[in-house]
């Protein structure tokens, strides 16, 4: 059995905090302990209490004086954008025929998508995040690449293999019997391998013919336990697009009802622009809204109203997610900073603990996931990420006049990035000391 002891300022969310004072929606040990057995949560507490069950032996490191928190969560992203990020584009629509459609297109070599997987990998570890769900290529050698590097690190990943059959170029295309047979090859291939998920994966409707989405409804049938994700009312010309694509609908949401796509597995990116009909629909089916803010404010897509869905009469269920490539940060802290800086905008705020609580906790529960990632809970996967709110001259100089933990998680998301970030550990084991610098 390989047995770790971690020393360090520990902090895990129990629940989402009712506000800024609330002490109890959160575990906080200023000199804590956390005992690892196989790769496995077994202790949490005061450093002394589990430093005495621990053997006398025992592998110890100390990461005082920084902060032990469960790793985060990136709920939307997709693995084939790395080389798409920082494009220049009016808007989504644009934004994808230019760039990302291109750039998707060469995923059907699966040298590439091995070459990018190794660095998707890498960035997700040098940025903290340990769980993410992503879209891969309409290609299978994309997700095959994709499941292989996660198995090899020894990740908890969701994903799956793009569904779309029209409104792309041809190289971009599968057809409704295509992308049915090679997503069924895919959960065979990979579905609970190791720590993989696999997500049933449309596009949006703008992608996908009503046959294609009569396929994925028999998907979704069939696998009623997988995550189903596609994209949600991102911007207004995007919308308009798809309702008139499908004008039965009553709105862009109902596309999605109708094919039985709505539930408390489905996971929708950006759903910025949401009627009361929409939203209500959303809360009473338990499915998930998921927040990109760098990626809504880089293409411009909208103001996503979190507070607001989070506070209405049936309150809509949220993610957060960085959204590479429309996003522009790896770093789920970055993301949060600029969650922060959109509620602003809309005259509402977003306090630290709630930041933190999405990011671990609240992006767990999102994906159902709670009793395996998250928290610090005994029993549950030792996926951790160190946080060092000192980690620059500039950092470190705020941080001397720093005198409560949430000041400490406003200053670690409003100057902090993957610098910030001092270790990642996966399944118990320490991986970001282990990452090869880049070249230069
Ligand atoms: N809508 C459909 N595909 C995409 C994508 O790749 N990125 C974003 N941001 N929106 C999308
Ligand atoms: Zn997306």
């Amino acid at each position: 059995m390989t047995t770790t002891l971690l020393r360090g300022r520990l902090l895990s969310f129990r629940r989402a905090p009712l506000s800024l004072a609330d002490s109890e929606s959160y575990l906080y040990e200023t000199d804590g302990g956390l005992l690892i057995e196989d790769g496995i949560i077994a202790a949490v507490g005061a450093y002394a209490d589990v430093r005495a069950k621990a053997p006398a032996d025992i592998n110890e490191i100390d990461h005082r004086p920084h902060l032990i928190m469960p790793g985060l969560i990136d709920m939307h992203l997709h693995f084939p954008q790395m080389q798409v990020i920082a494009s220049y584009a009016a808007n989504l629509l644009e934004w994808l025929n230019t760039y990302t459609f291109p750039e998707e297109c060469r995923f059907v070599e699966s040298d590439h998508a091995q070459k990018i997987a190794t660095h998707f990998y890498d960035e997700l570890i040098r940025h903290g995040t340990t769980t993410a769900v992503a879209y891969c290529s309409v290609h299978k050698t994309s997700a095959d690449a994709y499941f292989t590097e996660a198995m090899r690190r020894n990740m908890r990943m969701i994903g799956g293999k793009v569904m779309m059959d029209r409104n792309a170029p041809q190289g971009l295309l599968d057809t409704p019997e295509m992308g049915y047979d090679e997503t069924r090859q895919v959960i065979a291939d990979w579905h609970g391998k190791g720590r993989n998920h696999v997500a049933i994966t449309p596009r949006f409707a703008i992608t996908s013919t009503p046959a294609q989405m009569e396929a994925t409804a028999a998907l979704a049938r069939e696998f009623p336990d997988l995550h189903i994700q596609t994209h949600l009312s991102e911007n207004h010309d995007e919308i308009k697009f798809t309702c008139a694509l499908y004008p039965e609908a009553t709105d862009y949401t109902d596309i999605y009802a109708r094919y039985g796509l709505l539930g408390p597995k489905s996971l929708f990116g950006h759903a910025i622009h949401l009627s009361d009909r929409e939203a209500d629909a959303m809360s009473e089916s338990g499915a998930v809204a998921v927040h990109c803010p760098t990626s809504n404010l880089f293409l411009g897509s909208g103001l996503f109203p979190l507070k607001a869905l989070v506070r209405r009469e049936k309150p809509v269920r949220i993610g957060v997610a960085t959204d590479i490539g429309g996003g522009s940060s790896y770093s789920m802290l970055r993301t949060m900073d600029e969650a922060y800086k959109i509620q602003q905008l809309l005259g509402e705020r977003l306090n630290p603990l709630d930041s933190y609580y999405y990011m671990t906790l609240g992006n767990a529960e999102a994906l159902s996931l709670a009793d395996r990632i998250g928290t610090l809970e005994p029993g549950t996967d030792a996926d951790l990420v160190v946080l060092n709110a000192a980690a620059t001259p500039a950092m470190a100089l705020k941080m001397e006049v720093v005198k409560t933990l949430p000041e400490e998680l406003f200053l670690l998301q409003t100057m902090g990035d993957d610098r910030s970030v001092t270790e990642t550990y996966v399944a118990g084991v320490a991986v970001k000391g282990q990452l090869s610098e880049a070249a230069g």
